[in-house]
């Protein structure tokens, strides 16, 4: 018998229908969905049988969150949920643009990394997708921003204060500080959808 490697995310439970509602409507329809910081590989899971004509790419630079993904891939067993590739989203290139049997890349999905990390990951991040993304492919960022430099609820204060205690070199990111940073790279933002707990999912498209 071999040792069950699954991680189950609270979290993850609880954003995925919310999530799935909003990735149905504005997913493109065929290609890959490269899933960066996919953590324990649940919303993959979740996601890659509910989306049969696309590819689930999920990658992380943890090792034990991979061995999770991969846990969770054996236990899905869907055929286009992806072996879990390592990933770092400050990596140039990225594992993707070399020798990648699963292209067009035409989707980048991305759920609460950039807060938790320091503000060169989503730099990276930025970067990395403006690179693998051809025109009217779309970056899909889920998680908690401010809007106009102010926190969108009390509870998300309380969060900063919890992550800058982790760090001084992590916090609720600006859309708009976001947004510039996208544009650097190509990727114009499309839409902000709100989402339960004071969430939201910010699109962006190649241009
Ligand atoms: C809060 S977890 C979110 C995991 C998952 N996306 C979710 O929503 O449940 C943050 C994730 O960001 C990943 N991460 C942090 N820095 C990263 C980097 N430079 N490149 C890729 N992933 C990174 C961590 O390994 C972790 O899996």
């Amino acid at each position: 018998m071999t040792e069950d490697r699954r991680i189950f995310a609270l979290a993850t439970a609880r954003n995925r229908d919310a999530i799935y509602r909003i990735l149905k409507e504005e997913l493109p329809k065929s290609g890959t969905v490269l899933e960066l910081a996919s953590g324990s590989g649940e919303h993959g899971a979740f996601f890659a049988p509910l989306f049969p004509s696309l590819q689930w790419q999920p990658s992380n630079l943890d090792e034990e969150q991979l061995g999770s993904t991969r846990a969770w891939q054996k236990f899905v067993g869907a055929d286009n949920f992806l072996d879990a590739l390592k990933l770092d989203a400050t990596a140039n290139p990225w594992p993707v643009e070399q020798d990648y049997a699963h292209e067009p890349i035409t989707a980048v999905f991305n759920a609460n990394m950039i807060h938790i990390s320091p503000w060169r990951v989503c730099q990276g991040l930025m970067a990395g997708a403006g690179r693998v993304l051809k025109s009217g492919g779309r970056l899909f960022l889920y998680g908690p921003f401010k809007v106009g430099g102010f926190h969108t609820s009390e509870s998300n204060v309380q969060f900063e204060t919890w992550l800058t205690n982790q760090s001084p070199e992590f916090g609720v990111r600006d859309v708009e500080k976001v947004k510039a940073e996208a544009a650097l790279n190509g990727l114009i933002h499309i839409e902000s959808c709100p989402m339960p707990a004071n969430n939201f999912i910010q699109i962006f498209e190649k241009n």
